[in-house]
């Protein structure tokens, strides 16, 4: 197996020239909807704005996090124009309608306001970020040991593999601060996803119900996926990439060794074709994708390929450019004129008798598609700035 330093060199070609038309997409896009708070696109191929009505919704913050990521490689202003522009309208979420926040502020301010404080040391920028992971740590239930999903009663108990993805957020307050409080809420979350949402062949439960007193585990649910007991790519993604990230900001091994088991898993139920399905363990027929799923591991893959051995390494940067270049090759659009870049994303799966293709979101442009894509693609070209 060839070490990633090889890897990269071999397909530079590649890189340098997907980067190029992403980049150009990108900046037109980032003027086209400055003041667009982009999810998927209209039937003219242009952003659906989430501005309206679902200001709250957990993925608002790529799009703002997109810019600024793209602003701190390139230092464009008009993606600092954006980034800017997505902050202020998500205020409204923050300061209006604050009892609507949920387990994924992480999503919307970490990789945002957080990201725009570290670029620009913009102290507005700090205090939103701040005051989103308080609201993060609001939610640990002490007795479990965890940070509880969602806002129903009935969930009230529930934890999610998505939210490995949100602790950075903690991390990132408990340097700020000099205080480990927030580091401990969220190695508590990491090490109980350990313990109860990662299974023994590598793969990932969804969700998690916990006992009310005990927090022991009592329940798993299937989720987005086919069903309880099946695997579901993107939590499996949430997985590989979560762990890694926990290890990068802990130097536990414990985490890096959870990320290479769902890596592993991952990778050998990625068909032949390199495109991941919506779930691994759903029927075979009809073939659903999720570019997402893809996507979001590819980054996991990338930092494990940074950070292990030569010898091990490579074959993590292998996977990782290999997937990137099928969902490329089959899933992207580099028209600067619509806003679609990354499709066949999928929500969720739609499983008979529940949702219907269209309400499950099937093969779909969605905004965190175009996001980790782009991560995954200043990673290759070297970029050491980490959003999370
Ligand atoms: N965090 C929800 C999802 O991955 O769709």
């Amino acid at each position: 197996m060839k070490n990633t330093a090889q890897l990269l060199a071999e397909n530079k070609a590649w890189i340098d020239e997907t980067y190029e038309k992403m980049e150009k997409k990108l900046r037109a896009m980032a003027v086209r909807s400055r003041d667009v708070v982009a999810y998927g696109v209209d039937e003219n191929g242009l952003h659906r704005d989430m501005k309206e009505g679902r200001i709250s919704w957990w993925t608002n913050g790529f799009w703002g996090g997109l810019n600024a990521m793209m602003y701190e490689y390139t230092k464009a202003d008009e993606y600092l124009a954006c980034a800017k522009s997505q902050e202020k309208l998500l205020d409204v979420a923050l300061r209006e309608k604050y009892l609507e926040l949920h387990h994924d502020v992480g999503f919307q301010w970490h990789i945002l306001s957080g990201a725009l404080y570290r670029i620009t040391g913009d102290p507005e920028s700090k205090v939103r970020n701040f005051f989103a992971a308080n609201t993060l740590a609001g939610r640990f239930n002490i007795d479990g040991g965890y940070i509880t999903a969602w806002n129903g009663k009935k969930q009230i108990n529930w934890t999610i593999i998505d939210s490995l993805m949100n602790i950075p957020q903690l991390y990132w307050l408990s340097r700020e601060l000099g205080d480990d409080r927030y580091k401990r809420i969220a190695m508590a979350q990491a090490d109980m996803a350990i313990c109860d949402h990662l299974r023994d062949d590598g793969s990932i439960a969804h969700i998690v119900e916990h006992d009310r007193e005990t927090g022991e585990p009592v329940a798993t649910y299937g989720g987005q996926g086919y069903a309880e007991g099946t695997s579901w790519s993107r939590g499996q993604a949430w997985g590989v990439y979560g762990f890694v990230l926990s290890y990068i900001h802990t130097g536990e091994e414990r985490y890096l060794n959870a990320s290479k088991q769902v890596a592993n898993y991952f990778i050998a139920n990625c068909c032949d074709d390199w495109l991941p399905r919506i779930d691994f363990r759903a029927p075979a027929e009809p073939v659903y994708y999720d570019s997402t799923a893809g996507v979001i591991t590819a980054c996991g893959l990338l930092e494990l390929g940074k950070l292990l051995p030569e010898n091990e390494g490579g074959m993590y940067t292998h996977a990782a450019i290999k997937m990137l270049r099928a969902i490329a090759e089959n899933f992207g659009n580099f028209d600067t004129d619509n806003d679609c870049m990354i499709g066949y994303g999928s929500e969720r799966y739609p499983v008979p008798g529940q949702f219907d293709e269209k309400k499950a979101g099937v093969h779909m442009s969605i905004i965190y598609g175009d996001y980790y894509f782009a991560e995954a693609i200043l990673k290759l070209r070297g970029s050491e700035f980490l959003p999370w």
